[in-house]
């Protein structure tokens, strides 16, 4: 494994591997590494003979200045995990300063994308899409790739990128990435290191609600499914009283196409990619999403 903090050195990576027809992987990270990224790198060391896994927090992505503070920094632990994979010698780990991957300071892009970000994550995270476009494409400008590897618990993100790479027309092929969750269900998430043991505990609820969902979703209507999942979960604490207050504060739970995320009444409006359901539920003060495919 290579690492450097140098767009430079990044660029110089890149341009020696075209000249010699490869192909590059690209992996975008906050670090904070998990075994869901790890899945990620290991398919682009598989499909790519360069692999950029960029750690880099971008702080124009966060519109919560504490959510920005308390994102877990775990570089030297993220770049002993990553040189420890088989395949690690593809692999250039970039992790710039804020200075590095903003040299002229708070970039003054912004970018829209119309319904699909007008929904869910969008309306309650002013700005963070368009912060999540400008770093990843400064990251597509820098590397090059001919892949782009994306976890598919940020659903809503993917398809942002999707719309991104439409506008700007860049010949990147987009990888859509299985969630990988814990042997208890829960969605692997970096945020998941700020839970305490006790709302660890409990945690998993949220994907075992969401399959028991999928099953309802044979026999229920949208309406009925989507107010039993945020029901089942509002209600936890008083059916299975916790310590300290505990509770699952759901913020949405919304069931989409899952091509176009757009809301849907009935079943039958799912288009070719069928139907997802979104959620966002705080839990001891941590925000943690998950989708599940219906
Ligand atoms: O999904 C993430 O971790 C981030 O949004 C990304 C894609 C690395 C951009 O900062």
């Amino acid at each position: 494994m290579k690492q450097t903090t140098q767009a430079a050195d990044l660029m110089a990576a890149v341009k020696e591997a075209h000249n010699q027809g490869h192909s590059i992987g690209l992996v975008p990270t906050m670090g904070a590494l998990h075994e869901g990224h790890i899945s990620l790198i290991e398919r682009a060391i598989k499909e790519n003979d360069l692999v950029v896994v960029s750690l880099f927090v971008n702080p124009i992505q966060f519109n919560n200045k504490e959510d920005l503070e308390k994102y877990p920094r775990t570089l030297e632990a993220d770049l002993a995990l990553i040189a420890s994979l088989p395949g690690s010698e593809k692999v250039t780990a970039f992790a710039p300063t804020v200075e590095e991957m903003y040299p002229d300071g708070e970039p003054k892009e912004t970018y829209r994308f119309g319904p699909v970000e007008e929904v869910m994550e969008g309306p309650r995270r002013p700005g963070h899409f368009s912060g999540v476009a400008v770093v990843v494409r400064r990251l597509f400008d820098l590397s090059q790739p001919t892949r782009a590897y994306f976890g598919e618990k940020d659903y809503q993100q993917i398809a942002v990128i999707r719309a991104l790479l439409e506008q700007i027309k860049y010949p990147i092929e987009l990888v859509p990435c299985p969630i990988v969750r814990a042997d208890d269900g829960l969605a692997l998430s970096s945020r998941n290191m700020r839970l305490s043991p006790e709302a660890r505990a409990i945690a998993p609820t949220i994907n075992a609600t969401l399959e028991q969902a999928a099953e309802m979703a044979e026999y229920e209507e949208v309406d009925d499914v989507k107010e039993w999942v945020l029901d089942t979960l509002a209600s936890f604490h008083e059916v299975n009283p916790q310590p300290n207050g505990l509770r699952f504060e759901p913020e949405y739970f919304e069931i989409v196409d899952a091509r176009t995320l757009q809301p849907i009444a009935d079943w039958n409006e799912a288009g070719d990619l069928g139907a997802v359901g979104c959620i966002a539920v705080w839990l001891d003060g941590v925000r943690l999403i998950d989708i599940v495919k219906f």
